[in-house]
């Protein structure tokens, strides 16, 4: 079925074809060992259905900025897949050039490649258009066809996910792509009435279009974490040490001064947990927002916020969660961040959470078979939300 207008895997027969596939294997890894495989246990349907190619995935893996750096290299990722495909996955040390041409030309039907990083080359991201373009083309090289099933990284206009649809015919989308924005889709189509956000985490400036977006759509926009503080500072009050930086307190007051913006919808935190450091102990008070200490730092939401919120996210008809409340991995300061994993998983409604940190705590919380979407991609779906599609998408082939 098309995706936003745009061929799939299911539209089009690739059998026999050499197929160059992105994949967003950009995963968690410490000391060479992948610590958490979601992205690559998402990306099995794609590669299973794929099985009767020559299929070579292809992925960015951190932000090396053009280097080649062994540390964040995506060999890992090869032998984890291996592992979970049950056959031999060949892992190539570059993505482009004469290597990975006769490494093609020689696979069968059946077989699976993983290439190099894509960011080893400054060209996959560059601004120059031309030098991406020159780019894609190479990756292109050896292949007949292009699929993409990196949601999380279709809002990177880089050559690998941009670039090279507009040169390997057909340029489709997968299985993952697929279910990543049915999921959002169904989202944005949720009637005002009921549809409830709850957005945290440490920076306003990086979530003001979400929020903006959010805004318009949703009944209530539920506003915690270090976001939240940002407002407070940006209304005059004093949030003593709290984590806030120019750019957000910048965003903050933009939004506070738009008559554009309906901030009625916007519920921020009425009371929050402070922190003081006292030589290596530390103290710990529930204050009201309007009662925070000079030279102390909030660190989470309070109970009552919590209780405000979890209320909201339980009556709600549908969710959308990004971002924690607090600085969750520090326990005792996770209260809020997991009471309202907790609300996320006991809601009636249609819930979805993206974001990384959002969710470690639906998984931490172990309320993540509960949630109706997880996404792969936390920026990629907060974009998706602001701007109804994303560059990766865009690039595919239209299905007339
Ligand atoms: C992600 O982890 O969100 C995606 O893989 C994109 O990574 P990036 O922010 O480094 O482009």
């Amino acid at each position: 079925m098309p995706v936003m207008g745009r061929l799939t895997i299911g539209d089009v027969d690739l059998a026999g074809k050499k197929v160059l596939c992105r994949v967003d294997f950009n995963v968690p890894i410490k000391g060479g060992v992948i610590t958490d495989d979601t992205r690559i246990q998402a990306a099995l349907p794609t590669i299973q259905a794929l099985s009767g190619t020559v299929l070579a995935l292809c992925s960015h893996f951190g932000r090396p900025k053009g280097k080649v750096d062994p540390a964040q290299s995506l060999k890992p990722c090869a032998a984890r897949l291996s592992e979970l495909l049950g056959k031999p996955v060949t892992f190539l040390d570059d993505c482009v050039g004469d290597t990975v041409a006769a490494a093609v030309a020689a696979a069968r039907p059946g077989d699976v490649l993983l290439l190099e990083n894509t960011r080893f080359h400054a060209e996959e991201e560059s601004k120059d258009e031309a030098a991406r373009a020159k780019f894609a083309a190479q990756l292109a090289a050896p292949f007949e066809a292009y699929v993409n099933d990196a949601f999380g990284s279709s809002h990177r206009k880089h050559a690998s996910v941009y670039d090279v649809a507009a040169i390997l015919k057909p340029a489709v989308a997968g299985l993952l792509m697929e279910k990543e924005v049915a999921a959002l889709h169904k989202l944005m189509s949720q009637p005002q009435q009921g549809f409830v956000a709850l957005l945290g985490g440490a920076k306003v400036d990086d979530k003001i279009g979400v929020l903006r977006a959010l805004l318009a759509r949703c009944e209530k926009v539920l506003v915690g974490g270090a976001m939240a503080w940002a407002f407070f500072k940006a209304r005059g009050y004093d949030i003593g040490a709290s984590l806030s930086t120019p750019e957000s307190l910048a965003a903050a007051r933009e939004l506070i001064d738009d008559p554009a913006v309906d901030l009625s919808r916007m519920l921020l935190p009425t009371d929050c947990v402070m922190r003081f450091r006292w030589g290596s102990g530390r103290q710990i008070k529930a204050v009201p927002v309007t009662m925070m200490r000079p030279g102390w730092s909030a660190v989470d939401i309070g109970a009552c916020t919590a209780a405000t919120f979890c209320a909201e996210v339980l009556a709600a008809k549908a969710v959308f969660w990004n971002g924690p409340m607090g600085l969750f991995e520090v326990p005792p300061y996770d209260m809020g961040t997991f009471a309202v994993a907790h609300a996320v998983a006991d809601c009636a409604g249609y819930t979805v959470v993206g974001g990384g940190d959002s969710i470690a705590a639906v998984e931490q919380a172990g309320v993540a078979d509960r949630i109706d979407h997880i996404s792969t991609g936390g920026g990629a779906s907060l974009e998706f939300i602001e701007f109804g599609s994303l560059p990766g998408i865009d690039a595919l082939n239209p299905e007339n």
